[in-house]
């Protein structure tokens, strides 16, 4: 049996699994989940490219920039939205979204610098993307529900 292992075609960089979008993920507002929706893709599209091994560190840079100018457009908005809404926990919230910011900004320069673990970013964005959602915003989706008409734009 342990012959066999030897001759098995391991992956060179095992990537975790992006969490699937579905209904009860839905935080009640069609604007945010289309943002959610969007960043779930764009770590699909991320972790496509970990697991190509002809995937250039420009490439992974690419679209791991792609996923933090989307959590920025997002954050902003979803922090309006809370805001406007009187969510109690929104000072913890917009806290749990900046650590989220600075572990993404370290990331990238992680990558610009070519030092970055495949597997080690694969972890990090699939466990925040599951996180994201469901721990951190499916508990105050009842102040998500409207976006505030002068902000909608953001
Ligand atoms: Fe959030
Ligand atoms: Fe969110």
């Amino acid at each position: 049996m342990n012959a066999m292992q030897s001759k098995h075609p391991l992956k060179q960089h095992p990537v975790k699994p992006i969490p699937k979008w579905s209904s009860h993920l839905s935080v009640g507002n069609a604007k945010l989940d289309e943002q959610h929706i969007t960043l779930l893709e764009l770590g699909r599209n991320l972790m496509r490219l970990l697991e190509t091994d002809t995937a250039t560190p420009d490439q992974i840079h690419g679209a791991l920039e792609d996923i933090v100018r989307q959590s920025r457009l997002h954050d902003a908005l979803e922090e309006s939205i809370l805001a406007a809404n009187g969510c109690p926990t929104l000072a913890e919230h917009i806290r749990v979204h900046q650590a989220a910011r600075n572990q993404l900004d370290t990331l990238l320069e992680e990558v610009a610098s070519s030092i970055v673990n495949k597997t080690v970013l694969s972890g990090l964005i699939a466990d925040w993307m599951g996180h994201h959602i469901s721990e951190n915003d499916l508990p105050v989706k009842d102040y998500m529900k409207q976006t505030p008409p002068a902000r909608a734009a953001a």
